[in-house]
């Protein structure tokens, strides 16, 4: 209960992939104890060659903050993912970068649940949408976008 309050005050200031918590009412619907199940299926994603939390996506990280309160065992993965363009190793540093991001915002919320955040990084090497097209200019922009992304995995949830 107290948790939850805590996270409302939680106001995350998101500039330039800079994210702090001062003391801020942050607008949320209250979203009374979110299905597992459901935030688990969320993503965030993120601009070209970027690893920025926008607001969206803090909306979203907050969901998962509140599945880690609501449930004292459960742990979360961040994956980070990244599309086709560029080597691989640069993918793979970048999904991390991703990763890592959505990490801290959590971090700076909530710094006790830090160690039930694990993260991790696939690259280019999962995309949700196959695209061939992997020029700077590429006409699939709307298909890249969708694979920068980064997905929430739970484990440790009693049901
Ligand atoms: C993301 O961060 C970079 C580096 O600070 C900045 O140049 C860029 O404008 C930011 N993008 C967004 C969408 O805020």
């Amino acid at each position: 209960m107290w948790n939850r309050l805590v996270i409302m005050f939680c106001f995350c200031f998101l500039i330039t992939g800079i994210s702090s918590c001062p003391k801020k009412g942050i607008k949320t619907t209250s979203k009374a104890s979110p299905a597992v199940k459901q935030v688990g299926d969320k993503r965030i994603f993120f601009n070209y060659d970027e690893f920025n939390i926008t607001e969206a996506s803090a909306d979203i990280l907050l969901d998962v903050i509140a599945v880690l309160q609501d449930n004292p065992d459960a742990q979360v993965a961040l994956t980070g993912h990244a599309d086709n363009r560029g080597s691989h190793d640069y993918n793979l540093a970048l999904g991390a970068k991703r990763a890592d991001s959505a990490k801290k915002f959590m971090v700076n919320c909530t710094p006790y649940l830090g160690k039930r955040i694990k993260t991790a990084s696939k690259g280019e090497t999962e995309p949700l949408v196959q695209v061939k097209d992997n020029s700077k200019n590429s006409k699939y922009e709307k298909e890249h976008a969708k694979n920068r992304r980064v997905e929430f995995s739970f484990s440790g949830i009693k049901k």
